[in-house]
């Protein structure tokens, strides 16, 4: 097909705007770090596709498996198994502990957390799902009702039962009581609020281990053990949604064994696909057959599809043969270090922080007041694409603005050391050219 109209045509004439604006270059081509626009520039990407490109784009691996599984089955019946879904099923019950045994394979995130949220809801038989402030969980309803970071109003009402408790954000204490280091006062305060707003029916606490798109917020030690306590004392499952932290980028295959707490109900999404679209939910053999008794139900066109399953296989091979999980935290602390580098020459800079290859950087007036100064940061992740490097900016409510510093976790130190000269760059010359006034 010829695509030589492309240029001569607004790109998006016929494409529904979805949030983020559309970035100004065609991409043609995306091999590990990199990708190319359709004009053969090159861009090293520092955000992993959608935080999904773990092993590095199109991993020979990954390719082999997809026509491996054009050998076998794309496809099939959503009553039908195959092989790569039963191994697949077995590979994940031997790297989880004994409880989270029993897997549900899906397509997205989202999806898997609705299925996580029914099973929640069938197996306690309560329905009130609490969430945490700045969190994302996905786009289809029940997921999105406990999304606090963006995205909730102009659809009318959430699902009935959707409750909030703030995330343990340090740098700008929720509840405005600490300063850099949380004592936890957030997670009692918004327990008695919860409790306060109950009709007497909580289900769950759903959570990303550390949040990440409400602004890579790492919790204080002990806090997801408080967490389970006040879980376990009112009956509540715990879900953790690992969509970004499982399998790698905090150098384990799963962020839970960094906090030592396991969850009642565990989802997985993004990395375990590699860039195809594949996600778990995963529970307890006693939980599983109790909402089976009770009629679950979630069949959808792509549950059990051989090929994303394939596909899978390869990701678990190749993050155990490459050791990605050594990787990631040796690459993560190259990186923190080039940020912290600029952090000290950098006003703008007001907080580095992250775990592994997960980063979070805070652009902020003054770092004092901690105001988030969201037009100078766009101006520089616009320049930053322009110098060849792709960066995620995302704002935490009027809280804050950052960049989300994820490369895939096979980076190379000379990739890293490339971003970070181009970042530098680029907040020089955004800030030379007055950029905060250019930009605002
Ligand atoms: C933690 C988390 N959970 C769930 C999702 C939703 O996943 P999906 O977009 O595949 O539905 C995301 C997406 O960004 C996410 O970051």
């Amino acid at each position: 097909m010829s695509t030589s109209h492309l240029t001569n045509e607004p790109w998006d004439e016929h494409l529904i705007r979805y949030g983020m604006p559309f970035v100004p270059r065609l991409i043609a081509k995306a091999r590990g770090t990199l990708i190319w626009d359709s004009e053969g520039r090159e861009i090293l990407d520092f955000t992993s596709g959608q935080m999904c490109a773990t092993l590095g784009h199109n991993h020979p691996r990954i390719v082999e498996a997809i026509r491996e599984a054009c050998e076998g089955a794309l496809h099939l019946f959503s009553g039908m198994l195959s092989p790569p879904v039963v191994a697949l099923s077995q590979r994940l019950a031997g790297l989880l502990p004994p409880r989270l045994s029993k897997s549900l394979f899906l397509s997205t995130g989202g999806e898997a957390n609705e299925a996580a949220l029914k099973l929640a809801k069938l197996h306690t038989g309560n329905f009130e799902v609490v969430g945490y402030t700045g969190s994302w969980h996905g786009m289809t309803s029940g997921a999105q009702s406990v999304n606090y970071v963006a995205g909730r109003q102009g659809y009318g009402p959430m699902m009935p039962g959707s409750l909030a408790l703030p995330a343990p954000n340090a740098y700008h204490c929720p509840v405005r009581h600490c300063r850099d280091a949380c004592d936890g006062t957030c997670l009692e305060v918004g327990f008695d609020m919860v409790d306060a707003q109950s009709t007497g029916a909580l289900a769950a606490v759903i959570a990303e281990p550390v949040e990440s798109s409400g602004g890579v917020i790492v919790p204080p030690e002990g806090y997801w053990q408080k967490v389970k306590q006040h879980c376990d004392k009112r009956g509540m499952l715990l879900i953790f949604d690992e969509a970004q932290t499982a399998f790698g980028r905090l150098g384990r295959d799963f962020a839970f064994q960094h906090f030592g707490v396991e969850p009642d109900i565990l989802t997985l999404s993004k990395t375990l696909g590699g860039g195809l679209p594949l996600s778990a939910t995963i529970v307890s053999e006693a939980m599983e057959a109790d909402c089976h008794e009770k009629g679950f139900m979630h069949p959808t066109s792509h549950v059990s599809d051989p090929l994303p399953a394939q596909v899978a296989l390869a990701v678990l091979d190749v993050l155990a043969e490459e050791r990605l999980n050594a990787r990631a935290l040796a690459m993560g602390e190259l990186l923190a270090a080039g940020l912290r580098y600029l952090q000290d020459k950098h006003e703008i800079i007001g907080d580095v922080r992250g775990f592994g290859l997960l980063q979070g950087v805070e652009l902020v007036k003054d770092r004092e007041t901690r105001a988030p100064d969201v037009a100078t940061g766009r101006a520089i992740t616009s320049r930053c694409m322009e110098l060849g490097l792709s960066m995620n900016i995302v704002s935490v409510g009027v809280m804050a603005s950052m960049w989300r510093i994820a490369p895939p976790l096979s980076v190379r130190s000379e990739e890293i050391d490339r971003g970070i000269a181009i970042l530098d760059q680029a907040i020089t010359e955004v800030l030379a050219e007055g950029g905060r006034a250019a930009a605002e």
